[in-house]
């Protein structure tokens, strides 16, 4: 039962929200939120993990592999994992994440509700365990609130350092599997001009020179410091992504094309076509909190039926979230 770690008064407390805690088909504990139009997310427990996101017609608007391991203690590839703290190289942050393996639980000491009237939404919590402190030796609180709006979906974490005398050094990734119709046909604008680490060619650095981010081979970039505005444009689905993120400084593009998705056990042969990895990180310079100290995190996703053309993306807009 999920209730085990969940905890009974959670479980009233959680009743009483438009949350379901359930178990999926596959025995995982997940819990739904539901949107009054007929939006809705899943949260998977296990990793704290982001695995579903439909719009009010019920389109996914997350990508999930279709060899993803559907089994309650297995990383599953695909929705919003989250990655800390580890980061050994730049770029493909996942596989360094200790908290994707853990059995998350209702955080039961929640930040204050949202104010911005959002009635759908979760706040979780992950502790290190035994098994992490031999790895990792410092003991944190991270926190995730999950917040499902009428067009978007926020994810805010925060990191606490518990240690009495130890400072804490981490680096943090939201990292966002988005559903695209076709990836040659979705661009990215709002990185122009930005310097990027170039994962394929050793790291090296180089200029963001054109008007936007195309897809036609595998791409795996650092973006240092972008603006906090980025936006995701599937010209086939109609639809734009609008990500706004704060306390994240770098951004990660990733699509590992066709001959590199062949290498990935959990990621189908075509899937590539399908999904454009992003991630709202922060990378470049390590998170560096003293006892007691706590930092915070967000990223915000809205996905709107497109109106943009090309160019007019304004990525000078400030930040209203
Ligand atoms: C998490 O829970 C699952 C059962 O839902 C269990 O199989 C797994 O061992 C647990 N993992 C940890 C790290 O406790
Ligand atoms: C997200 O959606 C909610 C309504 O569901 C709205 O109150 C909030 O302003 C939205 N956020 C942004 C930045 O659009």
């Amino acid at each position: 039962m999920a209730a085990e770690y969940i905890g009974r008064c959670q479980e009233e407390k959680l009743r009483k929200m438009p949350v379901d805690l359930v178990k999926d088909a596959f025995g995982c504990d997940i819990i739904i939120l539901r949107e009054p139009n007929g939006a809705s997310a899943v949260v998977h427990l296990h990793g704290g993990q982001v695995t579903s996101w439909k719009n009010a017609q019920g389109d996914e608007l997350l990508f999930l592999s279709s060899k993803a391991t559907h089994k309650p203690s297995k990383r599953m590839r695909g929705g919003i994992p989250i990655c800390f703290p580890h980061v050994r190289n730049l770029g493909s942050l996942e596989q360094q994440s200790l908290v994707r393996c853990h059995n998350w639980t209702i955080d039961p000491n929640p930040p204050p509700p949202p104010t911005n009237g959002i009635k759908a939404y979760l706040d979780l919590l992950s502790r290190p365990t035994a098994a992490d402190m031999n790895i990792w030796a410092h003991n944190f609180e991270l926190r995730l609130r999950v917040s499902l709006g009428m067009a978007n979906l926020t994810l805010t974490t925060r990191v606490k350092n518990i240690e009495k005398v130890k400072a804490l050094s981490f680096n943090f990734a939201i990292c966002t599997y988005i559903s695209v119709s076709d990836i040659s046909e979705v661009r990215i604008e709002g990185l122009e001009t930005t310097d990027y680490l170039d994962n394929l060619k050793c790291k090296e650095r180089f200029t963001e020179q054109g008007n936007a981010i195309t897809f036609d081979g595998e791409l795996d970039r650092v973006y240092l410091g972008t603006p906090t505005k980025i936006a995701i444009i599937d010209h086939e689905k109609k639809r734009t992504f609008e990500l706004r993120k704060d306390g994240l400084p770098d951004a990660v593009v990733w699509n590992p094309w066709d001959k590199k998705s062949k290498t990935i056990a959990d990621l189908g042969d075509d899937d590539y076509m399908r999904m454009l990895c992003i991630e709202s990180a922060a990378v470049e310079k390590s998170i560096v909190l003293k006892p007691g100290q706590e930092w915070k995190g967000r990223q915000e996703i809205t996905a709107v039926l497109s109106s943009y053309c090309s160019g007019q993306f304004d990525r000078h807009v400030a930040s209203d979230g």
